[in-house]
């Protein structure tokens, strides 16, 4: 049976979001999370996006926003490729594509020293 993916608890302070493995790793205030790291809109890495005040995962490219606990984007990119701004329509057709086919979740807990995702 392989080992489960972990990382110490010390590196993840509450607000944070870091990699494990293939997975974005979260403490929202102690709460623990972890979905697949790839952002469903141009695959930017999301483990290094941030918690916004909703709880939600924010990617770190186009701020795209996921819903950690369903995986699914609630809100779609400000932007693509190399623009950051506003993209109205082309934004709600990724966030429609991204509530169909959600981001990948597992269970993180604290165990001893480390968070293990599940
Ligand atoms: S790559 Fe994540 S919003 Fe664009």
């Amino acid at each position: 049976m392989p080992e489960p993916d972990r990382l110490p608890a010390a590196d993840l302070p509450p607000g944070a979001v870091r990699r494990a493995s293939d997975w974005a790793v979260g403490n929202d205030g102690g709460r623990l999370f972890a979905v697949s790291r790839r952002c469903r809109h141009q695959l930017a890495d999301l483990s290094a996006g941030r918690i916004d005040a909703d709880g939600c995962l924010v990617c770190p490219w186009h701020q795209s926003r996921y819903d950690v606990d369903t995986g699914a984007m609630v809100a779609g990119p400000r932007g693509f490729l190399g623009y950051h701004g506003p993209t109205p329509g082309y934004s709600g057709v990724v966030r429609l594509l991204g509530a169909v086919v959600p981001l990948r979740v597992r269970r993180a807990l604290r165990r001893g020293d480390d968070v293990v995702v599940e």
